[in-house]
């Protein structure tokens, strides 16, 4: 954001609608009022998300790869998430903020995951996603027990990526496909609020929403989840590689933005930018003697 000087308006106009609470999220999903999910690494994704109404903002560890140029997410840290969470949390948003713990900040120790998630509520976040089925449930009902809302995550899971040998669609074996479903159900019953299903066939993932009470959000698992999630500069088209086959772009956001780029260096490269609206003038009366200064001499 550049400095405006103080004369001139500045800021979001401020969201009219009601803050979204866990028992609102669940309360939507019982009313089959499909969810709306949405990553944000930043204040200005946040503030345009959150003014779109979005329902739950995620401070996703994708981070990493859309913004931070890293391959994997393996490579971010709590340091890196507790920057970016600040910095969505900073724009006070109504949508219900959810920080994602990276690698290695849930597998270590109890003590060492309360002391990461529990920075981030007290960072801003209401509640906090990891991924993982049934070797993450002591961390889950620590967390729990904590007063910490967890969101789980099955299904492609992205840190998983080394053990699943890439990112590729999970449970399409039989055994896969039940030990997903066995998954969900325990992590409802460790206390999850909510599950992302990622990278799944869309009939598993039916079948895990007809059964669990608690919200599912989708991405890449079909339509019959109680909401969805996307990556926001995926759905912006932001990000000039191919989009994978579940992204549907509502923009052309890099081609927008190079555009825009392009007049403005051409504007610059032309002398017609700025003009005289976009410059400060000198008062009348001060004038006379910025035209006769000299260098050197003093008044
Ligand atoms: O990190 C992330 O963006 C995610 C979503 C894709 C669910 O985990």
């Amino acid at each position: 954001m550049s400095h405006a000087p103080s004369d001139q308006a500045s800021g979001a106009t401020p969201s009219l609608r009601a803050h979204v609470t866990l028992p609102q999220i669940q309360r939507w999903k019982d009313e089959g009022r499909p969810l709306a999910m949405l990553t944000a690494y930043d204040a200005p994704t946040a503030l345009v998300a959150d003014a779109a109404g979005v329902d739950i903002l995620l401070v996703g560890d994708s981070v990493g790869n859309v913004c931070l140029g890293f391959e994997t997410t393996l490579p971010v840290t709590m340091a890196m998430m507790n920057h970016h969470v600040e910095a969505v949390a900073r724009t006070k948003p109504k949508a219900l903020l959810v920080a994602d713990m990276p690698y290695l900040s849930f597998h270590l120790s109890v003590e060492d995951t309360l002391r990461n998630a529990g920075g981030f509520l007290q960072r801003g976040a209401q509640a906090v996603k990891l991924e993982g089925g049934a070797k993450r449930l002591a961390m889950i009902h620590a967390l729990v027990d904590a007063e910490i809302p967890v969101m789980g995550h099955l299904g492609l899971t992205p840190q998983s990526v080394n053990a699943m040998g890439g990112y590729k669609v999970q449970g399409r074996a039989e055994a896969e496909a039940l030990a997903i479903l066995d998954d969900a159900v325990s992590l409802q019953e460790a206390g999850c609020f909510a599950l992302v299903l990622e990278g799944i066939p869309a009939d598993l993932a039916t079948r895990i929403t007809e059964t669990l009470h608690i919200p599912t959000l989708g991405i890449g698992a079909g339509l019959h989840c109680s909401g969805q999630v996307l990556v926001f500069h995926d759905l912006l088209g932001l990000l000039p590689q191919r989009p994978a086959k579940f992204v549907r772009k509502y923009l052309e956001g890099f081609d927008l933005m190079k555009d825009a780029t392009e007049r403005w260096i051409a504007d610059v490269r032309s002398g017609a930018f700025p003009g005289l609206a976009e410059s400060y003038k000198l008062p009348e009366e001060i004038r006379p003697a910025v035209a006769s200064w000299q260098p050197g001499r003093r008044r």
